[in-house]
């Protein structure tokens, strides 16, 4: 039972905390978060390639992962077992190249293959310390990569962050798929935050032998969400036969296959909608 000196004390801690994190997050222009109410759509794959390809054109990029049972972007990223060093102002994110900074729940585990078993308040908990205890210094952007679902970590995320600049939603042409990204369309709407646009992965895989585009999960059904609830569709992204393997996701490497000349694409409609300022000087 907590006494109400306890419950007064508690929330002066989490008002203390909110101002730490407005201060942090006061030192990154842009945040976006990536998110979808179903899982394995490819929000990381989307988040990764998004926040390397913003890196690659100059930008002082982060790339935050929250999703705290199952993490992906350092495996994505190819970071390996990382000890995370620590200075006066905070955790320090690992550094990939010049102008990418990552931080990820994977980094705090001591063996990356134990799951974390937390429920609710201790997950928000660990979102908010990571917001508040990450130094990230200035930062043009930070994409955010989520969790699936519509649960403890979004809302921790999205009330907790000011002046989030909107959120990416993936979807792919599945009706299932489709009713889920609903769903997160309206807790963003609930919360009153943008959703910036709708990206439609998986929309068909390219025959690499004639080219004919075989649609294995459907067709249409992004442009289909987009009409029905009139966010932007910022594109459709083919399967990509090359992701065997589960670390090597970063097209933007490669942009000759149709898969990431679309992300390109997707990345240039973000850029101009979030990037507006900065872009000039590019
Ligand atoms: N366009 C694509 N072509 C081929 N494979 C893809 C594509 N997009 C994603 N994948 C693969 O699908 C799998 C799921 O992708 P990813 O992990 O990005 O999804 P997720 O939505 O983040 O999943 P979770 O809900 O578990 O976080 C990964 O193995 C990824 O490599
Ligand atoms: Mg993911």
């Amino acid at each position: 039972m907590i006494t109400e000196q306890e419950n007064q004390e508690q929330k002066l801690a989490y008002m203390q905390q909110d101002i730490i994190i407005t201060k942090r997050m006061d030192q990154i222009k842009h945040k976006i978060a990536v998110m979808s109410g179903k899982g394995g759509v490819g929000k990381s794959t989307m988040a990764v390639n998004i926040a390397a390809s913003f890196a690659k054109k100059g930008y002082k990029t982060g790339i935050l992962d929250v999703d705290i049972h199952g993490p992906n972007v350092p495996k994505m990223l190819k970071i390996g077992k990382t000890d995370l060093k620590v200075n006066e102002e905070g955790i320090l994110p690992v550094k990939v190249g010049e102008n990418l900074k990552v931080m990820s729940s994977q980094f705090l585990l001591s063996d990356e293959n134990s799951p974390i078993i937390w429920r609710g308040p201790k997950k928000t908990a660990a979102i908010r310390q990571f917001l508040s205890d990450v130094s990230w210094g200035n930062l043009d952007i930070l994409v955010i990569d989520c969790p699936p679902g519509t649960g403890d970590e979004h809302l921790a995320i999205l009330q907790s962050i000011p002046s989030i600049d909107g959120i990416i939603m993936v979807t792919t042409p599945h009706t299932v798929s489709l009713d889920d990204v609903e769903k997160s369309i309206n807790m963003a709407r609930h919360l009153k935050i943008e959703v910036l646009g709708i990206v439609e992965n998986m929309s068909g895989l390219i025959c690499p032998e004639c080219e004919t585009e075989i649609p294995l999960f459907g067709r249409g059904g992004g442009s289909e969400i987009s009409s029905k609830t009139g966010i932007p569709l910022l594109g459709s992204i083919p399967i990509d036969i090359r992701f065997e393997k589960e670390d090597d996701v970063l097209l933007v490497e490669n942009s000759n296959s149709e898969t990431s000349k679309n992300i390109l694409k997707v990345v240039t409609k973000i850029e101009k909608q979030v990037l507006k300022e900065e872009s000039a000087g590019k």
